[in-house]
C-alpha cells in the first residue's frame, strides 16, 4: 500500500480525503495548522473522527502533525521522517473577502508553503504531488487585466502559471492539479495533469 501525505486535513476536503484512504488500508500523514479562518472546533472534531477512524479494523495507520507549512524546517522534518509515495496538498487559504483584510495570510499559505512542499517533494524524489486549485478565481481574471484585486487572486493563479511553466511540472506526469470547480477549470490553465 503506498504511503499518503496529506496536507490540509483539518480542512474540508482534506478531511474526506484522509478518511477515506484510511478506510481502504492506506497510510496517511496528515499535516494542518488548525487556523481560525473558520471554527477551530469543528476543525478538532474532524481530527478526532480522523483518530477514530484509524482505530477501526483494517484501517491504514494516521499520524497528525500540527504544523505551518510555510515553516520550512517543519516541511523538511516531516519529509525527513516518512518516506511518502503520493502527496496531497490540499492546504490553503481560501476566501476572497478576507484577503482584503488578511494579504500576508495568503502569500503565507498559497505561495510560501506551496514553494516549501513543492521542494520537499523534489529532494525526496516524490512519485506523485497532487495540489488542489483556487476555487474563486476574480471576476475581472476574464479581461485578463494585470492588476490583481486581492492577495486571494495572486496566490493561486500565479502558482498555477508557474506551475505550467516548470519544465519538471510540464515534463512529469506525475504532478497534477485538482480542479474541483468549474469556475477554476474555466479561468485558469489548470489541466488535470502536467504532462
Ligand atoms: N471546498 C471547495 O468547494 C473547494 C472548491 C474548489 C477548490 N478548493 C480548494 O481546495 C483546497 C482545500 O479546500 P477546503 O475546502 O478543504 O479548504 P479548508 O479551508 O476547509 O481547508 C484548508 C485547511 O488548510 C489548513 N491550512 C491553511 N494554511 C495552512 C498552512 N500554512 N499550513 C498548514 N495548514 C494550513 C487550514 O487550517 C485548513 O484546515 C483549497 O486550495 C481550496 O481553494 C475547494
Amino acid at each position: 500500500m503506498p504511503s499518503y501525505l496529506v496536507t490540509g486535513t483539518a480542512g474540508f476536503i482534506g478531511f474526506h480525503l484522509t478518511k477515506m484512504l484510511l478506510s481502504r488500508g492506506i497510510d496517511v500523514v496528515g499535516i494542518d495548522v488548525v487556523n481560525d479562518y473558520y471554527s477551530v472546533t469543528l476543525k478538532r472534531d474532524r481530527l478526532r473522527v480522523l483518530e477514530e477512524a484509524a482505530s477501526e479494523p483494517g484501517s491504514g495507520r494516521y499520524q497528525f502533525i500540527e504544523a505551518d507549512l510555510a515553516d520550512q524546517s517543519a516541511v523538511d522534518a516531516a519529509f525527513a521522517n516518512h518516506r511518502f509515495d503520493r502527496v496531497v496538498h490540499l492546504a490553503a487559504q481560501a476566501g476572497v473577502r478576507y484577503s482584503v483584510t488578511h494579504p500576508r495570510a495568503y502569500i503565507q499559505s498559497n505561495i510560501v508553503a506551496f514553494m516549501n512542499i513543492l521542494e520537499a517533494c523534489r529532494h525526496a524524489h516524490t512519485p506523485h504531488l497532487t495540489y488542489a486549485s483556487s476555487s474563486s478565481v476574480p471576476a475581472i481574471a476574464a479581461t485578463l487585466t494585470p492588476m490583481p484585486s486581492s492577495a486571494f487572486s495572486v496566490g493561486a493563479p500565479s502558482i498555477s502559471r508557474w506551475m505550467a511553466r516548470q519544465p519538471m511540472a510540464r515534463a512529469d506526469p506525475a504532478i497534477s492539479t485538482v480542479c474541483p470547480s468549474a469556475t477554476s477549470a474555466s479561468a485558469l490553465p489548470c489541466p488535470k495533469r502536467w504532462s
